[in-house]
């Protein structure tokens, strides 16, 4: 592995990167001959990818949720970057993933708490293992959503985990900033990948993953302290944020309503 470092060359390190957003992010970064530390926990399948889409990457396998193997993959790639003089100039925390509350009447606790140990709290073992491999001027990541702009139906898990990220971001971007280390938050819309082909519903104004990445990597590179995209979405479900509760209530469940409608009438 070591092998594959040097000097000179910027590092990236992406978590979630064997599907969607990490791996196009993975494979942007690899085109632009950034040395990319790709990070999933499916051994098999990022040694596949290591083999085909993610050539000349570095791999890492280790579960987000399971602090050891955090700590300890952190470990072993300090010795590997000190070994090598290279630095962590870029690390995007990106993976998680979606689970909806179905009956919120029923709440389903388990779902809620597997959810926000995914998105959130593994966010703090990444934070706790990978940021002292981070030198001054490093630029962080942190995946959050555009639902935490305004609440959706059946999100209560998703989107309390990612508006956890939202206030970690913009918490530790004042506390870093002595340490010259900026701090974005990524929200995107919707975005076609494995995780939204399960959704079961309409996802207006849908992106595919060039374009998600694209828009990451640009405000990464720009210093943005939030990345939104695409904007005609972001920006609508913004300015409805700052409409009236009942207003936006009344929209959304017109909306949901006249999904499940369609949803019963296939
Ligand atoms: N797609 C969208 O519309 C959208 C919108 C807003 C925000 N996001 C956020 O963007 C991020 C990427 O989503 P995506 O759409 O690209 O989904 P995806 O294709 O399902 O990718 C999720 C990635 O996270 C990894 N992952 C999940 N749980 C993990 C764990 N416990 N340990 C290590 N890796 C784990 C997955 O690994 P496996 O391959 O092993 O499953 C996969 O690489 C997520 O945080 C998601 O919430 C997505």
């Amino acid at each position: 592995m070591a092998s594959l470092l040097s000097k000179k060359i910027n590092t990236v390190l992406v978590t979630g990167a064997s599907s969607g957003i990490g791996l196009q992010l993975a494979k942007d970064y690899l085109a632009l001959g950034w040395h990319v530390i790709a990070c999933g926990r499916d051994a098999t399948k990022l040694d596949l990818l290591a083999q085909t889409e993610l050539i000349g990457a570095t791999c890492l396998s280790f579960d987000v949720t399971d602090r050891l193997q955090v700590q300890q993959t952190a470990s072993e790639l300090g010795d590997m970057l000190s070994s090598s003089e290279c630095l962590l100039d870029v690390v995007i925390l990106n993976a998680g993933s979606c689970e909806y509350i179905d009956d919120a009447k029923h709440f389903d606790d388990q779902l809620f708490e597997r959810v926000i140990h995914t998105n959130l709290i593994a966010m703090g073992y990444c934070l706790g293992a990978f940021l002292p491999l981070m030198p001054k001027s490093a630029q962080l990541a942190l995946m959050s959503s555009s639902a935490i702009y305004l609440p959706f139906p059946r999100a209560e898990a998703y989107g309390a985990s990612k508006a956890g990220v939202k206030y970690l971001a913009a918490s530790l971007s004042l506390d870093l900033a002595q340490d010259n280390i900026g701090v974005s938050v990524i929200c995107p819309g919707f975005v076609a990948t494995p995780l939204t082909a399960k959704n079961d519903f309409a996802m207006p104004m849908q992106i595919d993953v060039h374009e998600a990445s694209l828009a990451i990597r640009v405000g990464i590179e720009r210093g943005d302290a939030e990345i939104h995209f695409p904007k005609r979405f972001t920006y609508l479900l913004k300015l409805m944020s700052f409409l009236p509760a009942f207003v936006w209530q009344k929209m959304i469940q017109r909306d949901s309503q006249a999904q499940a409608l369609k949803g019963t009438k296939r």
